[in-house]
């Protein structure tokens, strides 16, 4: 397979993803000079590690007459999840900024053999309308989605951007997928047993200590770059871990995960020596593609995962978070209830 993919990652990928390069981005793996996290007393554990591939991790799972919908479905881990989840018989709702950019993604599983299904839909996270516009299609089909996997996301723009005066890295890898999930949560809920499963980062150890910095959601006050792409890693936490806590009750789960280091597209907007860095030392430390959507696809797939939920997982295992932060369920709530008010003309009339 996946060679290929992960051939036009680092080739075409003109700005793969060195975020690792250079000191900081290094603190996303575990060279980072901090502790590796611990794992959760009593969760079930699976026999994966960091060398697992996607297709270990779901060898023998199937998934036939299940509904899979992946943000981002066009590149990097989202195109690799997608293919592993027809690989195994799901059908897939693949979701890019562009319709087209969908629908070549898909003929690009397609051309590799896979024989699943898909479906190509638009969905630009930067703007609300359109994520509206993409969960109402959604809706049409009607049917229940088995697992809604939150990937898409961007990394490290070097000016500070906002979208209707909100910082873009929050406004694309969070408050997009808020409303997204907002919209979908009760299909999900339609589901026998649904799973969220939101694609985070261990760059959440980058946002400020104080979590989430609410008097500059903006960005003017105070940006760099890794701190905000953090503040928005923290909140796809916080975020999977409040709707898991909303969800209690029901057969639908909630779990957020680190992918590892991976060369992707994700690295784009790093400056150039950075990328090349990455290039020169990426091999010692980076995941393949392949490995790295393992995470997010065991954790959608697992049988043995049916009732885990509010779990943060790395290496296909589930860990302890290791800032306060991303353990305050009062700053949980606080995000929900702000991300409301930010999409508040957006959302369905009764959120989840
Ligand atoms: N790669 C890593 O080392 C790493 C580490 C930790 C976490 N992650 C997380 O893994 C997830 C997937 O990243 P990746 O490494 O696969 O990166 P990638 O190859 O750059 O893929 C990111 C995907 O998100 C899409 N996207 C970006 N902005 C969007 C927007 N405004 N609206 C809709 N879609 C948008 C991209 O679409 P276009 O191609 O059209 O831009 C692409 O499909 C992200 O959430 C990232 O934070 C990755």
């Amino acid at each position: 397979m996946s060679t290929s993919i992960h051939r036009r990652q680092v080739l075409a990928a003109s700005s793969a993803l060195a975020l690792s390069a250079a000191g900081s981005a290094f603190a996303q793996e575990k060279p980072d000079g901090k502790a590796d996290a611990l794992p959760v007393p009593g969760a079930v554990r699976s026999k994966f590690d960091k060398k697992s591939t996607a297709e270990q991790v779901t060898d023998g799972v199937d998934m036939s007459g299940k509904m899979v919908l992946i943000t981002g479905c066009n590149s990097g881990l989202g195109l690799e999840s997608m293919r592993v989840m027809m690989l195994r018989g799901a059908h897939v709702l693949g979701l890019a900024r562009s319709t087209d950019k969908a629908a070549e993604a898909i003929a690009q599983v397609k051309a590799m053999g896979v024989k699943g299904t898909a479906a190509p839909f638009a969905c630009e996270l930067s703007e609300f309308d359109t994520v509206v516009k993409a969960a109402d299609a959604v809706k049409a089909t009607g049917k229940p989605i088995d697992v809604l996997m939150l990937n898409a996301g961007i990394m490290a723009l070097q000016q500070p951007e906002q979208v209707n005066d909100i910082e873009k890295h929050f406004v694309v890898n969070h408050l997009g997928h808020f409303v997204l999930a907002n919209h979908l949560i009760d299909q999900v809920k339609a589901a026998a047993q649904g799973r969220v499963v939101t694609v985070g980062s261990r760059g959440y150890l980058w946002a400020s200590e104080a979590g989430i910095e609410f008097d500059n959601l903006d960005g003017k006050r105070d940006y760099t770059p890794n701190k905000m792409y953090g503040q928005s890693k923290l909140a796809n936490g916080l975020f999977a871990q409040e709707l898991a806590r909303r969800l209690a009750g029901t057969t639908t789960t909630s779990n957020f995960i680190h992918p590892g280091v991976i060369n992707t597209n994700l690295g784009r907007h790093f400056p150039f020596y950075v990328r090349i860095a990455a290039g020169l030392i990426g091999w010692a430390f980076m995941k393949t593609v392949e490995e790295g959507a393992s995470t997010q696809v065991y954790v959608a797939a697992a049988p043995a995962l049916s009732t885990t939920t509010g779990l943060y997982f790395e290496d296909c295992n589930p860990v302890i978070p290791q800032t306060a932060a991303m353990k305050n369920m009062e700053l949980a709530a606080r995000l929900w209830a702000k991300s409301e008010e930010l999409t508040k003309k957006y959302l369905p009339v009764a959120v989840a």
